[in-house]
């Protein structure tokens, strides 16, 4: 199923007796009719409060947990929370079948990455201080939800291997002991940024181009395409092989410069201007003169 099929139902979760009827005072100040200002809410107003979670819950082997569905839980805030912080307390202490990935907990493996108050984040990067309540945290929308806020990524992964994301030096004999290849500062400094993708996939989900075209290459591979083929140590043949991949009928030529990948990245790659930079590569690498 997708998200974006889901018309879910509010439904209280088992909540921990003590926590029951507790309110921080950014839920108090929405009962009031207040709104809460996402960068206004001092994190040591909410010290000995509770925070307000939303978690979209889906469960296609259960009988009766098939509808797709909200609960609210109230979690106990301490300094420095998380939004990841937050789905762990909720079910280490009320709800154990409440399903997600995560791993690392320091932005580096992509696992947790979710569609929180409307936009893509990363759970473990983002402080649930900073977000209005109650805090929305929903699976990542475009992709299939497998359970709760676990999608299937599997698609996202063809994409970025339909790039050929490895380095490619067709110069190097298999048989020979390989050498250091170095690489100038300056050509190190270009591909830096591209290099920071920790493939979460927050990119493609917040691309309409790949929401109406399932075989749109997506952000995530381009910049990963991008990576390589701005990689002086590869050859010009391999760079023109990667071209045409990208020049493809559902490659480049597909993004209608959004900006929404690079909006979202939680790795602040310039996506958008990646395959801009790619486009113009692909029209080069075809001109002839005459
Ligand atoms: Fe690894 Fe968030 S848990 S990126």
């Amino acid at each position: 199923m997708s998200t974006q099929q889901a018309e879910p139902e509010s439904q209280e979760a088992p909540k921990d007796p003590e926590m029951q009827g507790a309110e921080s005072p950014a839920a108090e100040k929405q009962k009031e009719g207040g709104m809460v200002d996402q960068t206004s809410t001092d994190a040591s107003e909410l010290e000995g409060e509770t925070v307000h979670i939303k978690v979209f819950r889906y469960d296609p082997e259960v009988e009766g947990k098939q509808e797709p569905r909200f609960d609210d839980f109230h979690v106990p805030f301490e300094k420095g929370m998380t939004v990841l912080d937050s789905v762990m307390y909720a079910r280490d202490e009320y709800d154990s079948s409440l399903t997600f990935r995560h791993s690392c907990r320091q932005a580096v493996c992509g696992s947790d990455a979710f569609f929180v108050n409307g936009k893509q984040r990363l759970g473990c990067k983002t402080q649930i201080a900073d977000l209005e309540q109650p805090v929305r945290i929903e699976p990542l929308p475009h992709q299939e939800v497998v359970k709760d806020l676990v999608v299937d990524m599997d698609h996202f992964y063809d994409q970025m291997h339909t790039v050929e994301p490895y380095f490619q030096d067709e110069d190097t004999p298999a048989t020979e002991d390989l050498e250091e290849q170095r690489q100038s500062p300056e050509n190190r400094e270009k591909i830096k940024m591209s290099s920071r993708c920790i493939w979460c996939g927050a990119c493609m989900s917040s691309c309409n181009i790949a929401a109406g075209d399932n075989e749109y290459l997506g952000p995530a591979a381009i910049n990963k395409a991008y990576k390589f083929a701005m990689d002086d140590r590869e050859s010009e043949e391999i760079k023109e092989h990667r071209l045409r991949i990208l020049e493809q009928e559902h490659g480049v030529w597909r993004c209608q410069t959004q900006f929404s990948c690079t909006e979202v990245c939680p790795k602040d790659i310039p996506l958008t201007e990646h395959i801009q930079e790619l486009k113009r590569e692909a029209v080069k690498k075809n001109l002839k003169f005459w």
